[in-house]
């Protein structure tokens, strides 16, 4: 099935339009991959499904192409809509899950700026349903990190390229101004979701 790019907007102070339109432009790279790589499944030989390895084939080369170009299309929808929706006050929900699992607000923010320092590809505020429990989740790139189960609420990209060209080296600053822009009707919109 083809899948088309969602047509975001800027509309945040977090990030320059420079940034984020060329930004846009990696996301309409992963839109794209994701759906050749979907053709290529769908034209794939009995000789290429034969010759499946692990080591090396082709078909191993559009599997694992097909969850990192999936995941960045994913990743980045969950991440622009929560940069560029308008800013919200928190709800008493939210702010109880943060009193409950960090103390307060100001807890789980530190907790997530030093999650977020540590990631090289994206931060991820998630509900993980096996153990019902809230966590500041790393991954390392698209693909590589993410716990099953887990259901992302607010979701940072922490790659270079989502925020070099206006902080330069200054994660913190970055990370800083993402989280006092936080639009908390978009999370607790995804927790009400998966937490009915
Ligand atoms: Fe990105």
């Amino acid at each position: 099935m083809e899948i088309t790019a969602i047509p975001f907007v800027h509309q945040t102070e977090v990030v320059s339009k420079k940034l984020f339109d060329d930004h846009l432009k990696l996301y309409q790279g992963y839109v794209d991959k994701t759906n050749e790589i979907g053709l290529k499944l769908a034209a794939s030989s009995r000789a290429d499904l034969a010759a499946a390895n692990a080591t090396y084939s082709i078909y191993r080369g559009l599997k694992r192409g097909e969850s990192f170009a999936l995941d960045g299309v994913i990743l980045h929808e969950l991440y622009f809509q929560n940069l560029v929706s308008e800013k919200s006050a928190m709800g008493k929900r939210i702010n109880h899950i943060f009193d409950q699992n960090w103390g307060s607000f100001d807890g789980w923010k530190d907790a997530f700026a030093a999650a977020a320092k540590t990631a090289r590809g994206w931060c991820i505020f998630a509900y993980e349903q096996r153990t019902k429990t809230f966590r500041n989740i790393v991954l390392d790139s698209h693909d590589d990190g993410l716990v099953c189960g887990a259901y992302p609420l607010l979701v940072l990209d922490m790659y270079e390229h989502a925020y070099m060209l206006d902080y330069e080296t200054d994660k913190a600053t970055y990370i800083d101004r993402f989280v006092a822009d936080i639009p908390w009707s978009v999370v607790e919109r995804r927790s009400a979701a998966i937490m009915r």
